[in-house]
């Protein structure tokens, strides 16, 4: 799902041909970085291990990642785990927020202006652009959510979803 902020929703053509320069650059980088993970992930069997090298990596390298990490339900709480940036919220408010409207509908929810997302949960007043997967066990059910925010609004699209929804199943691989 994206949460579209622009007012007529379609770019100048311009603009388009910038952000599909954005794109091709984005999934050269992601194609790398899956290939790089693919091979460390076999390093061990342990979900968290994994989980925490997954993170280690996107964050590193990729430029406009500004806070990278993890959501684990815990008790029914969604609580924070692995994570590589700022100091974040623990403990999310239940069913608010972009990380339970994720995890809630079992789908991908992309943010250009979290300022404009109802019930938005700003653990760093820096963030401005969001995306939320949702991060499934073995079985397939839905466990937590992978959270990545930007500190520029719309820095996230269609080619971070597909690249992340696929990286998360290297845990479980
Ligand atoms: N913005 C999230 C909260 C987590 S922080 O971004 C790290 C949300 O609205 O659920």
């Amino acid at each position: 799902m994206f949460i579209r902020t622009r007012k007529d929703g379609s770019p100048k053509s311009g603009v388009r041909r910038k952000e599909k320069m954005e794109e091709i650059k984005k999934e050269g980088r992601y194609g790398r970085i899956y290939k790089q993970l693919s091979e460390l992930v076999l390093k061990s069997n342990n979900a968290q291990a994994r989980m925490s090298t997954i993170i280690a990596v996107l964050h590193h390298k990729m430029d406009y990642f500004f806070w990278t990490g993890f959501y684990m339900i815990e008790d029914g709480k969604m609580t924070v785990n692995a994570y590589q940036g700022p100091v974040a919220c623990q403990i999310l408010e239940k069913d608010k927020g972009v990380c339970w409207a994720a995890f809630n509908k079992n789908e991908t929810v992309v943010v250009e202006d979290v300022h404009a997302f109802p019930g938005h949960i700003a653990c760093d007043s820096r963030s401005n652009s969001e995306i939320v997967v949702p991060f499934k066990n073995k079985m397939g059910k839905t466990i937590g959510v992978l959270d990545v925010d930007s500190s520029t609004k719309g820095s996230f699209s269609e080619t971070d979803a597909k690249w992340l929804e696929k990286i998360l199943e290297l845990v479980y691989l």
